[in-house]
C-alpha cells in the first residue's frame, strides 16, 4: 500500500473510484444535506478493504450495487482529515451504494438565513471543497489524485434552484410536494475538490454564446454588465493555453459571505460580489478562475503539497493576458499589487517558515491553516523566470505542450520538473530551480517589474511624509489599480489630519471597489481614525471574503479602542461568517496584545 496524499486514506493499492452517482436532498430548516452517493469503481474490485475519507457523515448504510450490505467501519476522528470509512467490500463489487446525513456544521456547507441574501426573501447555500472539504458533503476518495466525472440529482425547496460545477440535465418536480430536483452531468473526470453546488433564488442571464451569469435576481444586471468582457477573456486564453475543455463556462456570484474571491469550480465559477465595482476594475479575479480551466482543472496539483504547480502557473497566465489585453504597464501594476500580497504572508509566517516553500510538506498540518500568497506569487514569479530564460516563445510552446501532455492528470512538483527538463533541458538548473522550490524565502534573483506609472506613484507615497500631496483633481482619474499602489505605499498610521485629507480628497470611505475602500479602511483603522469606524462595522458584518477580514481585524488590534471595537464587531458578525472565514479573524484576534 501506498500513502500518497498526506491528507486523504486514499490508498492507490485499493480499488479507485471511476465516477460518482450524487443523490441529495437539501433540508434548510435543518441545516441538513441528506444524500446517496453510488461510487462506480474503475474495475471490479477483489474482496478487500475500501477507505474512504469523511467527516461529520452520519452513515446510514452501504450496500454493492446488487443490493447486498457491505459491513464498514468508521476509524477515530482526526482533527484535520475527519474519520476513515473502512468498507469490507466483496469480491466482484463494481457499485457501492452508500446512504448517510451531512452534519449541519459540515465545514464546505454555509447555511444562510434570508437577511443574508441580497433579495432577503429566500435562504441560500452554497459549497466550497477545496481543499480537504468535499468529504465533509459526500464519502469519496478525497484526494486530488483521484480524478472521477459524476451525475447528480439534487432535490430543493420550491422556488429556490440548485446548480453545480456540472452540466444541467434538466429539473422535474421533487418527490415531496413543494420541492424540485435538479439533474446534472459532468462527464470529465474531476479531482473532489471541484465538486460544487449552490442552491439560492437564482436568475442567469447569457453574456456570451458560451457564458452565462446566475446571480440573485437583484443583482444579476450588474453581475452580467461586470463581467460582460469574459468571452473576450476566454478567447485570449484559448489563443495561449489550447482549446477550452469545459464547453462552457459560466460564473455565479454568491451572497458576500463566501469566503474567497472567487473558486475556478468547473463550467461554473464561483464568486464573491464584491467584484461588483461597477467599472468592471476587479475583474482579473474572473480571469484567474478562468485560466485555472487549465492549469489546476486540466492539470492538477497531485495533492496540497504541490499547490503552486495550480496557483503559481494560474497567476502567471492571470498576468499574461492582462498584459495581451491592457499592455505591460497594466501587467507591471498587477506584479506589484501581488508582490505587497506576498510580503503581508512572508512577514506573518517568517522568512524561514517551511509554508513559505513552494513544494510543501504538509503532513499533519490543515491546508487551510497553510494557505496564503506565497504559492501564488512566489510560484507565478519562479513561472516567470523560466518563461525569461526560454524566451516567450518557446515558452509558449512549452506551456500548451505542458498542457497537452498531462491534461485530466495530477501530477507532483518532481513530475512536472521531469517534464521540464525533457522539454527545455537545462532551463531547470539555469534558473535555479531546487532553490526556488525546496527552499524557504524568496531566491535573489526574483524578477523585477518595473514601470513609469509604478515608479511615479511609489514615489508619489514616499513623499507623503515630507508633505507631498497628489493633485486631487489628477488623482479623481487614476485607475483603481494606480490608486490602490498609491495606498499600499503610504506610511501608516497616519495623523487625523492626513486621514481625513485623504478621504475628503479621494473619497475613499464611499469606494464601491472592495480593494480600494479596504486597503483604506485598513490604514485608517490602524491610524485609529474614527470617522471610518461605522464603516468598518458595516463591511465587516456583510463581507465574508477572508482577504478582507484579515486586514481588517489585523488593523483592529492597533488600540484598546480599535480591539473594543473589533470585538464587539465580531461578536455579533460572527454568526453570519462562514466557519473558515470565522477560523481566521480568531486567529487574527489570538495575535492582538491582550492590554
Ligand atoms: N482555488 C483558489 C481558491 C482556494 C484555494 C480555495 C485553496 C480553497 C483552498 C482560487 O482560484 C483563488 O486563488 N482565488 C483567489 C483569487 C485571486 C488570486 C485572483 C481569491 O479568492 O482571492
Ligand atoms: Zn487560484
Amino acid at each position: 500500500m501506498a500513502r500518497l496524499d498526506p491528507h486523504s486514506c486514499f490508498d492507490d493499492a485499493q480499488p479507485l473510484t471511476r465516477s460518482i452517482h450524487w443523490e441529495a436532498a437539501v433540508d434548510f430548516g435543518a441545516k441538513r444535506l441528506s444524500g446517496a452517493a453510488t461510487l462506480r469503481l474503475a474495475a471490479p474490485a477483489p474482496a478487500g478493504p475500501l477507505d474512504l475519507d469523511t467527516k461529520g457523515l452520519a452513515i446510514r448504510s452501504v450496500r454493492t450495487g446488487d443490493g447486498a450490505e457491505v459491513p464498514w467501519d468508521l476509524a477515530a476522528e482526526d482533527a484535520i482529515q475527519g474519520r476513515r470509512l473502512r468498507l469490507a467490500l466483496p469480491a466482484g463489487t463494481e457499485r457501492v451504494v452508500l446512504e448517510y446525513d451531512a452534519s449541519p456544521d459540515a465545514v464546505a456547507l454555509q447555511w444562510l438565513e434570508s437577511q443574508q441574501t441580497a433579495g432577503r426573501q429566500h435562504p441560500f447555500l452554497f459549497s466550497q471543497c477545496q481543499a480537504i472539504h468535499a468529504r465533509t458533503i459526500l464519502p469519496c476518495q478525497d484526494s486530488p489524485r483521484v480524478r472521477i466525472s459524476y451525475t447528480a440529482e439534487v432535490t430543493v425547496p420550491e422556488p429556490l434552484v440548485a446548480v453545480m460545477s456540472a452540466g444541467s440535465t434538466g429539473s422535474r418536480p421533487g418527490p415531496a410536494p413543494g420541492t424540485r430536483t435538479f439533474a446534472f452531468e459532468m462527464p470529465q473526470p474531476i479531482p473532489s475538490y471541484l465538486l460544487a453546488l449552490a442552491v439560492g433564488n437564482l436568475a442567469a442571464k447569457d453574456v456570451h454564446p458560451r457564458c452565462r451569469v446566475w446571480a440573485e435576481p437583484e443583482v444579476v444586471e450588474a453581475a452580467a454588465w461586470e463581467f460582460g468582457e469574459v468571452g473576450t477573456m476566454l478567447e485570449r486564453a484559448e489563443a495561449l493555453f489550447g482549446p477550452y475543455e469545459w464547453e462552457r463556462y459560466d460564473m455565479l456570484v454568491l451572497p458576500p459571505s463566501f469566503p474567497y474571491g472567487g473558486m475556478e469550480n468547473p463550467r461554473l465559477t464561483f464568486l464573491t460580489p464584491t467584484l461588483l465595482a461597477g467599472d468592471r476594475s476587479l475583474v482579473d479575479v474572473v480571469t484567474h478562475e478562468l485560466a485555472h480551466s487549465w492549469t489546476g482543472n486540466l492539470v492538477t496539483n497531485a495533492t496540497m503539497d504541490h499547490f503552486w504547480l495550480n496557483e503559481g502557473f494560474t497567476v502567471w497566465a492571470e498576468r499574461r493576458i492582462l498584459e495581451a489585453l491592457h499592455g505591460e504597464d497594466a501587467a507591471a501594476v498587477a506584479w506589484a499589487i501581488g508582490q505587497k500580497g506576498m510580503d503581508g504572508a512572508f512577514a506573518r509566517f517568517g522568512m524561514d517558515s517551511p509554508f513559505t516553500r513552494l513544494r510543501t510538506d504538509l503532513t499533519g498540518v490543515d491546508p487551510d491553516d497553510a494557505y496564503s500568497q506565497i504559492p501564488y506569487e512566489k510560484g507565478a514569479r519562479f513561472v516567470v523566470l523560466l518563461e525569461r530564460h526560454a524566451g516567450r516563445e518557446r515558452f509558449e510552446r512549452f506551456i500548451r505542450r505542458y498542457i497537452e501532455r498531462f491534461h485530466f492528470q495530477s501530477i507532483t512538483t518532481e513530475e512536472f520538473l521531469a517534464f521540464l527538463e525533457e522539454e527545455l533541458p537545462g532551463a531547470a538548473a539555469a534558473v535555479g530551480s531546487k532553490e526556488w522550490l525546496y527552499e524557504t524565502g524568496l531566491p535573489k534573483n526574483a524578477p523585477a517589474f518595473r514601470s513609469a506609472t509604478l515608479e511615479r506613484l511609489e514615489s508619489a507615497a514616499a513623499g507623503w511624509g515630507g508633505g507631498m500631496r497628489p493633485d486631487p483633481v489628477h488623482a479623481a482619474r487614476w485607475p483603481a489599480a494606480h490608486l490602490l499602489v498609491y495606498l499600499q505605499n503610504l506610511p501608516r498610521p497616519l495623523p487625523a489630519a492626513d486621514c481625513a485629507w485623504l478621504d475628503r480628497e479621494l473619497s475613499l470611505t464611499g469606494r464601491g471597489n472592495y480593494e480600494i475602500l479596504v486597503e483604506w479602511l485598513a490604514i485608517a483603522t490602524a491610524s485609529d481614525y474614527e470617522p471610518v469606524f461605522a464603516r468598518v462595522r458595516e463591511v465587516l458584518s456583510t463581507v465574508g471574503r477572508m482577504k478582507y477580514l484579515r486586514p481588517l481585524y489585523a488593523a483592529l488590534g492597533t488600540s484598546a479602542r480599535t480591539r473594543a471595537l473589533g470585538r464587539s464587531i465580531f461578536e455579533s458578525a460572527k454568526d453570519g461568517y462562514h466557519p473558515l472565514s470565522r477560523r481566521v479573524v480568531e486567529s487574527v484576534m489570538e495575535s492582538w496584545p491582550s492590554a
